[in-house]
């Protein structure tokens, strides 16, 4: 009989601390569940791939998804498999958004192999294959996107420490939109990094989206919207100083606050992918998320954040 593994996994947004989560500041992110990927393995030939990027032997992908190439090649090296495997993957979460697509690949892939080889997978041995593949894709991965879209919990994130999770107890609604562009978080990383050597100012600034991130628990904890809103904004002030915004997400941020949201800020790697709105109720959510597709974003998400008292 054939032998096939299925696997999961599904987007993540963050909520707060991208890019000052690399220098060890926390970060909140949750997964989203409104985008989703699952991948199929069977036995092939040979090494091959089925995807809307890329169909063919996998020893020919292009430079994109060369992670996947490499990290294919490290789960075989580990169960010593030499014959070929065939691997389809169906994905609604668009690529390089800031919405982890390329840690959900990694996330499904690695489920798909070992329910391929009826094998039980620990969740630290998920996060090292994914982070093996994310070091290919990102560079200098902080391990938040694998933890996010390996998970079903809201996380509360520092890198190297153990995960842990908190209740997302919010009165509000999350409005997420797609600039369309594809963004470019390992340009990005790599930008800040340098600034992070050479410009005194970036330390502080990493420093204080970090303290940002650390207050937003807070305020979700507390369920004050108003006040989690005002922060999303003062981190994308933050994160368009250390020169990860850009036109199109600054304008989505203003059509958002213009359409009376409590606040906004880019989301992920940043230089395109998504923006992330806060509403305090599903009628300004669904305003602004028309507001934003007239202002030019490609597609919008609502996603609620927990107890709607109203
Ligand atoms: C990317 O989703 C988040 C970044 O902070 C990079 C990382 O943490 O690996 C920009």
């Amino acid at each position: 009989m054939e032998a096939v593994g299925l696997g999961k996994a599904t987007g993540k947004i963050i909520l707060m601390g991208e890019h000052s989560v690399v220098y060890g500041e926390p970060a909140i992110a949750m997964p989203f569940l409104a985008t989703h990927i699952q991948t199929r393995i069977t036995d092939g030939p040979e090494n091959s791939l089925d995807s809307i990027y890329f169909s063919g032997k996998l020893a020919d992908v292009p430079a994109p998804l060369k992670n996947i190439q490499a990290l294919i090649t490290a789960l075989q090296e580990k169960f010593q498999q030499q014959a070929g495997i065939h691997l389809e993957i169906t994905s609604t979460i668009p690529a390089e958004r800031g919405m982890g697509s390329s840690a959900a690949t990694a996330v499904a892939i690695t489920r798909g192999y070992f329910d391929y080889q009826k094998t039980d997978l620990s969740d630290q041995e998920l996060l090292d294959f994914v982070n093996l593949s994310e070091k290919i894709a990102h560079g200098n991965p902080s391990g938040i996107d694998a933890a996010a879209t390996s998970g079903p919990n809201p996380l509360y994130f520092i890198k190297g420490q153990e995960l842990s999770s908190f209740p997302m107890n919010v009165d509000a609604y999350l409005v997420v939109a797609d600039t369309g562009i594809k963004g470019k978080t390992r340009g990005a990383v790599a930008d800040v990094a340098k600034q992070y050597q050479e410009n005194p100012a970036v330390p502080e600034l990493i420093h204080i989206l970090g303290q940002l991130a650390k207050d937003a628990k807070q305020a979700i904890i507390s369920n004050q919207p108003a006040l989690l809103g005002s922060m999303m904004t003062k981190a994308h002030r933050n994160l368009k100083a250390l020169g990860v915004s850009n036109d199109a997400l600054d304008l989505l941020t203003d059509t958002a606050i213009a359409n009376n949201a409590l606040g906004a800020k880019l989301t992920g790697g940043g230089r395109g992918g998504c923006l992330i709105a806060l509403a305090e109720d599903l009628a300004t959510a669904k305003q602004i998320a028309a507001a934003q597709e007239k202002a030019g974003a490609k597609q919008t998400w609502i996603q609620g954040l927990g107890v709607y008292q109203k």
